[in-house]
């Protein structure tokens, strides 16, 4: 099943022209620096957004060679309710990157967050009955966007958190409990992988997660854990192309690009490419004393950091959002910042201007 371009809405379409943005950009976009190096530069996008702000889409236009769907590529968007399948809201998103000759990665056909009601007592009947729902969900979603969709994080955050970190599994073990463990146990990762390349043996499949990038014991001990769980797949030839790391940046986290680098160096020994699947920075608790200083910190940690990355064999770089007016640092109460600060964790300001943020991408890019 493919999905059809003329069920595009208008409305859709009227929001999506390539107007000019609302300010003067650089002379060239992160799309074209990146480029020009042999990396590849995107950006999550929200479709909500692209309906109603035009400088918003002519930012992400202009910006973004590949775009990542914040929301509408996840379960609870694609399948609400059992057997009921809704591309229209991915479409948007389809159509948009087409228009802009910009490809789409899909984020993601498993993960413990974004399911529909109807989802966790499924599984919770046993695995016979999940392991039905979990084929057919992989199945449909990649026949039907596989023409636009090349790469799709298959699963998403399935390594444990370590004690230390923010959010410490309860239990140990290296991987995360989920409704999809409980009832398919850990061979659930193996089978999700081996059904997508069945699909279609020329899609990249990505397993993404997050917390690997600091120089400290949590990060250090998710990164053996999540390198233990890919020796294994690779051992039993498991179908798997590449690993993203979120790079959601903590600063209150010490960063020393030796680690990481080394890390991303074994994964790359193994034959898998890498990539920055969602770059933002949370600044530190306590803020520098100007909107300049915090600036240019967080544009000194995302250089740190991308060089380290670039060093590490990763060649795709993808931030979540290009506006710190739309970044879910700020929206979700569970990272907004207790004092009420407003984060200032990507490239562009609230009024899609760039920042000191973009202009050290920019650089690094540049080489
Ligand atoms: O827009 C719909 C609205 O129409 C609907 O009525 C409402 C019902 O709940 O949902 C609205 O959508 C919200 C969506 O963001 C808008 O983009 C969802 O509620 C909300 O849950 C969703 O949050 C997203 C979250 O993942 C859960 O899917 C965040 O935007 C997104 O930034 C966040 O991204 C995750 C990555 O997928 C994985 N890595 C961590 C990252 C941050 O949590």
């Amino acid at each position: 099943m493919s999905i059809a371009r003329r069920s595009l809405p208008a409305l859709a379409v009227a929001g999506c022209t390539a107007l000019q943005p609302a300010r003067a950009q650089p002379a060239a976009s992160l799309r074209d620096l990146a480029h020009a190096r042999g990396l590849t530069f995107g950006s999550a996008i929200r479709h909500d957004l692209l309906r109603t702000d035009a400088g918003y889409a002519a930012l992400m236009a202009r910006e973004a060679e590949v775009l990542v769907p914040e929301w509408a590529a996840k379960w609870s968007v694609l399948q609400p309710r059992e057997g009921e399948f809704d591309f229209s809201v991915l479409q948007e998103i389809l159509a948009f990157a087409a228009r802009n000759r910009q490809r789409v990665r899909g984020h993601t056909l498993l993960w413990h967050e974004s399911l529909p009601a109807w989802l966790p007592p499924a599984l919770a009947e046993g695995p016979a009955r999940a392991g039905a729902v979990m084929e057919t969900h992989i199945r449909t979603v990649l026949e039907a966007t596989r023409p636009s969709i090349r790469d799709w994080d298959v699963l998403n955050e399935v390594v444990a958190n370590p004690p230390g970190s923010d959010n410490p599994s309860p239990i140990p073990g290296d991987l995360r409990t989920s409704p999809w463990l409980r009832a398919l146990g850990p061979d659930y990762i193996d089978r999700a992988f081996r059904i997508a390349r069945q699909v279609d043996p020329t899609l990249r499949l990505t397993l993404n997660d997050y917390g690997v990038e600091a120089d400290n014991p949590a990060a250090a001990e998710k990164r053996a854990r999540l390198l233990r769980l890919v020796r294994g797949m690779i051992q039993r030839r498991v179908p798997l192309d590449a690993i993203g790391i979120q790079a959601h940046l903590q600063m209150r986290e010490p960063f020393r690009a030796e680690p990481l680098v080394a890390w991303l160096q074994e994964l790359r020994g193994m034959g898998l490419a890498l990539a920055v699947t969602e770059l933002d920075v949370r600044e530190p608790d306590v803020l520098a004393p100007s909107v300049a200083l915090r600036d240019a910190a967080v544009a000194d940690r995302t250089a740190q950091f991308l060089e380290a990355a670039i060093a590490g064999g990763v060649r795709t770089i993808l931030t979540w959002g290009l506006s710190d007016r739309d970044s879910w640092l700020r929206l979700e109460p569970s990272v907004a910042r207790p004092d009420g600060a407003q984060t200032r964790g990507l490239p562009f300001d609230t009024d899609l201007r760039p920042k000191p943020m973009r202009e050290a991408m920019a650089r690094v890019f540049r080489g």
